[in-house]
């Protein structure tokens, strides 16, 4: 995939400050690698050669010592598991805003008009976007992944213990997870002024008491033109999911009464869970099946 602007030999020299036998000889070694290559007269940075100098980024800095395995590959990035010197493990997310459909990408850039849709302006953009909400975001919850640091079109991220509540992993209490996730989104909506925009089983993460709600670069504020409907999205696909997978269910309007801050949390009902919920185990789930994802307007 290309992932940057094309440039000439001429400016490469320019910008490089080596001489011009030097560059040519580079640059043929790093088109072998693959790491770039030609668009007519221009050279063209391929997304690989981001990823490497985003993963450079992270190693000088002491985050990164070894890329692990690939956690998860989304329509919109890819999760890779970073381990540091000291041990600790990150979640690296390299944005790949356009690798699906364009709309991806009008989805999760930053809402500047003045920007142009490059690939890198508009992954680059994702990730400081991510950066920035999970760094507000954390002034006020715990549930929210830290955000460690961010570079060109990554972010790296604390590795969260849990696994996609779409795989409905058996909870402790379903109930008090169903709280926690509309606490997390009344403490966005309150005290962050911010609104998730694409709340769903997949964007949660649990690990069967505690949640964490992650993926927050297309959030809008509750000045947003669209705020009340894509708040009512985010709540209604949550309940709609808690009922189907744990037969828990809550007032629609009055769980919606709640996040905005106007009301104490509704009672919540158990029943039966209308699919394989709570209770088995993770590995009888059935295949994940995921539907397209709504989509805030641009
Ligand atoms: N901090 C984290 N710790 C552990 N796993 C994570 C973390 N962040 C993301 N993941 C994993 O990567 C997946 C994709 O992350 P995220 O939802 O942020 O990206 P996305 O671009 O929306 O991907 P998708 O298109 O699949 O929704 C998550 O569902 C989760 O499985
Ligand atoms: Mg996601």
């Amino acid at each position: 995939m290309i992932g940057g602007r094309s440039t000439n030999f001429d400016a490469v020299v320019r910008m490089s400050g080596q001489p011009a036998q030097r560059v040519s000889f580079a640059l043929d070694e790093l088109n072998k690698r693959r790491l770039i290559g030609f668009a007519g007269e221009n050279y063209v940075v391929y997304t690989s050669a981001l990823d490497l100098l985003a993963l450079k980024h992270y190693a000088d800095k002491d985050y990164a010592m070894a890329l692990g395995k690939l956690i998860a590959k989304g329509k919109e990035s890819d999760v890779y598991e970073v381990l540091s010197p000291r041990s600790e493990l990150f979640a690296l997310k390299l944005f790949r805003l356009g690798r699906t459909s364009f709309r991806d990408v009008k989805r999760k850039r930053s809402r500047s008009k003045l920007e142009s849709n490059t690939w890198v302006t508009s992954n680059y953009n994702a990730a400081r976007h991510e950066f920035a909400a999970l760094a507000r975001l954390k002034a006020i919850t715990q549930n929210v992944p830290t955000a460690v640091d961010q570079d060109r079109h990554t972010v790296l991220l604390q590795e969260l213990p849990g696994v996609r509540l779409s795989q409905r992993p058996e909870l402790d209490d379903a109930e008090e997870v169903l709280s926690a996730v509309l606490q997390t989104a009344r403490d966005a909506y309150v005290s962050a002024r911010m609104i998730n925009a694409d709340l769903s089983e997949y964007n949660i993460l649990t690990d069967g008491k505690r949640v964490w709600l992650i993926d927050w670069p297309q959030w809008v504020p509750p000045t947003h033109p669209n705020a009340g409907e894509l708040l009512k999205r985010d709540v209604s696909t949550v309940l709609r999911f808690f009922e189907r997978a744990y037969g828990v269910s809550v007032d629609g309007e009055r769980a919606l009464v709640y996040v905005r801050g106007e009301r104490d949390l509704p009672r919540t009902r158990r029943g039966r869970p209308s699919t394989r919920g709570s209770g088995q185990s993770r590995r009888e789930f059935p295949q994940e099946t995921r539907p397209a994802q709504p989509r805030p307007p641009a």
